[in-house]
């Protein structure tokens, strides 16, 4: 069975294959009205979203197929004690495909695990975020026309914003790309990311604390909100919540051809009066969600029926139930599965956990 987890299951064809599927389907709309006819998407959201479930929705009705599922756990069988592993073992029975957004770091994993249809991870915890993720590559596309040779930067909150973590793996794996950290340093990038993925794959990174000096070097600014519901005290979020916010006053040195893009929601890290610049891309960041799940879908769909596309959920040199995960919000640590941990690349003799991706206590 193929699922989608980390935005590093695709490989860089299949990458390719579901961008230009979603342009074809841009152009061809009618094409597809009936790919998924008498398909059904589970749309399991145990967190709050607005735009990543109803673009799912929209994703399955536009290709003809239908949806069910809860967008409040509180009315599900989780609230009687139900475990993510159960939930999807049960779900397979009435879904074709499943979509999970969890507050459980590494929840979709464990899903994939126990389900016999493919699973989308759409979002767990402050991990990963790899469907949000390939939104971002097809607005990069659109609007920017290649992935290599970027100078993307990151602003707001790089340690819980999940969408910054899968965006920052995949364009990793592209030629020339340049990372730009903007942050507090409360909020920075968790150095697993900086050492693994940026360092591990040769990607230059800096970190600065102001948006003007490096405005005019960035091809996109990727702008977030900081994440409230991850923080365990409330004054610290009150302390960090303000510090970036982007006005028109601080695009007068952004290039003509810069691009701002931000998953949403939007809090008040950009103006409402950036809206109307034309490097304001995040509304159309929106739609380019829709269809680029159309493509996930139909290509999740059309692999699960080929065994060669299946990949390892688990590494091979995985190491069983010897360690506990550092992470508080990792699934291992709240429900009953085995504890699974890999070497980590950067540091010999460290472990990382496969879940969350945290060091081993
Ligand atoms: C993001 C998320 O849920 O991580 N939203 C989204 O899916 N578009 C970003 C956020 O909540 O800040």
């Amino acid at each position: 069975m193929r699922h989608l987890i980390d935005p590093t299951d695709l490989s860089m064809q299949e990458l390719d294959e579901i961008i230009n599927l979603a342009l074809d389907i841009i152009d061809n709309r009618e094409k597809y009205a009936d790919a998924c006819k008498g398909k059904k998407l589970a749309t399991l959201f145990y967190e709050p979203s607005t735009r990543t479930r109803l673009s799912f929705t929209a994703a399955m009705m536009e290709l003809g197929g239908s949806v069910l599922g809860f967008s409040d756990a509180k009315n599900s069988s989780v609230s009687k004690g139900e475990t993510c592993a159960d939930t999807s073992k049960v779900i397979s029975c009435f879904a074709d495909i499943i979509a999970m957004r969890h507050f459980e770091e590494g929840a979709a994993l464990v899903a994939a695990m126990n389900a016999t249809v493919p699973v989308i991870n759409a979002g767990d915890g402050s991990h990963s975020h790899p469907t949000q993720t390939l939104t971002d590559l097809l607005t990069i596309k659109r609007e920017i026309g290649r992935f290599d040779n970027i100078t993307i930067g990151f602003c707001g909150d790089l340690r819980f914003g999940r969408t910054v973590h899968s965006l920052i793996k995949a364009m990793s794996r592209y030629k020339g790309v340049k990372v730009v950290l903007i942050a507090p340093d409360q909020l920075r990038l968790p150095s697993y990311m900086k050492h693994e993925v940026c360092e591990m794959n040769n990607i230059p990174y800096v970190e600065v604390s102001s948006m003007e000096e490096v405005m005019d070097q960035l091809d996109v600014l990727y702008m977030t909100r900081v994440q409230k519901e991850r923080f365990l005290d409330e004054d610290e979020f009150d302390r960090l919540k303000d510090s970036f916010i982007l006005d028109p006053a601080k695009l007068k040195n952004a290039r003509p051809e810069m691009r701002i893009l931000h998953p949403l929601p939007r809090v008040n890290e950009i103006t409402v009066e950036v809206d109307a610049d034309p490097r304001a891309a995040y509304f159309r960041q929106v739609e380019n969600g829709k269809f680029v799940r159309m493509a996930l879908i139909l290509k999740l769909l059309e692999w699960a029926k080929d065994d060669s596309k299946t990949i390892d959920l688990v590494p091979k040199d995985v190491i069983r139930n010897e360690y506990v995960c550092h992470n508080k919000r990792c699934i291992s640590n709240m429900e009953n599965v085995d504890s699974l941990f890999r070497p980590a690349t950067d540091k010999p003799g460290k472990f990382r956990c496969v879940y969350c991706e945290s060091k081993a206590k």
